[in-house]
């Protein structure tokens, strides 16, 4: 496995394997990687092609007073970790090659960025779609992989592709849980051991909330409350927001009629987890 920290180095290995017939697979990480990541370069193999794993702390998508700083980090565990599941090349650039100057140009995927995790997280999306943008200029891959935790992220990706006429596949890849059910993610790491046992009512409730779902239950705002009542009984969590919205265009919902998105943020202490799940509902014939 290849590692450099230099775009123009990465330019170079890219050009060859292109030149050889390989496709570009990325999956674009910001490190500390687990179970989920690996799902997502499992996927990547899938396609043969030559996958390329971005590390980038990328400090665009942090509001001022978020976890930039103690953000976890450590490349050479995230190194031998990925050289096992088989990547081709990781790109772990400094803030410095990424951003040599302060940035004039940014990406914004209106609307969609305006609600959940965008609104109470002002900029973060603007952040991430202008480094994954940039991700893909330097690596120009033919696919890149998202998971689907960050659903709001794979969606804006989805429609900056779009509308950007950009040649690249987006691959959504499941959310990968831990066996009692809480969602892979690097910030899991912050949590006490009460913490995390209480955040396990996060899937609790998006389970729940989908066998009311599938029970006959239509209206999206008694759903946000049972998932809400449930929350604040069974844990000291705070809740940032439960919405459902609809699964394609996150445009709101009243009365479900089709596939939805139950999505939530909710803070234990001072670490904010999300989590999310895709509702399909049987159409009354
Ligand atoms: O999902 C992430 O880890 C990040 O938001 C991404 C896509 C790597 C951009 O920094």
């Amino acid at each position: 496995m290849k590692r450099t920290s230099r775009i123009s180095e990465l330019r170079e290995i890219i050009s060859s394997e292109k030149k050889r017939g390989r496709k570009i697979a990325l999956v674009p990480t910001m490190g500390f990687l687990h179970r989920g990541h690996l799902s997502l370069i499992e996927q990547a193999k899938q396609t043969d092609a030559f996958v390329v794993l971005s590390i980038f702390v990328n400090p665009l998508q942090f509001g001022p007073n978020e976890d930039l700083s103690r953000y976890p980090r450590d490349l050479e565990r995230d190194a031998h970790l990925v050289e096992e599941a088989g990547v081709d090349v990781v790109f772990h650039p400094s803030v410095e090659e990424m951003y040599p100057r302060p940035m004039l140009t940014f990406v914004e995927v209106g609307e969609l960025d305006r609600v959940l995790c965008g609104s109470s997280r002002p900029g973060h999306f603007r952040g991430v779609a202008t480094v994954v943008s940039k991700l893909f200029n330097i690596v120009q891959p033919d696919m890149a992989f998202f998971g689907q935790k960050d659903y709001q992220q794979y969606l804006i990706i989805e429609r900056m592709v779009k509308d950007l006429s950009l040649p690249i596949e987006i691959c959504p890849v499941p959310i990968v849980r831990e066996e009692d059910g809480l969602a892979m993610s690097s910030r899991n790491i912050y949590l006490t051991a009460e913490q995390r046992l209480e955040a396990l009512v996060l899937s609790k409730s998006l389970n729940e909330a989908e066998r009311s779902i599938h029970g006959g239950q239509r209206s999206a705002r008694e759903i946000e409350r049972q998932i809400r009542e449930k929350i604040t009984l069974e844990s000291h969590g705070v809740i940032d927001y439960v919405e459902v919205r609809d699964a394609g265009s996150l445009s709101d919902v009243t009365d479900i009629q089709s596939p939805v998105l139950l999505a939530l943020a909710v803070k234990f202490g001072t670490t904010r987890l999300i989590d999310n799940k895709v509702v399909e509902v049987e159409q009354n014939v």
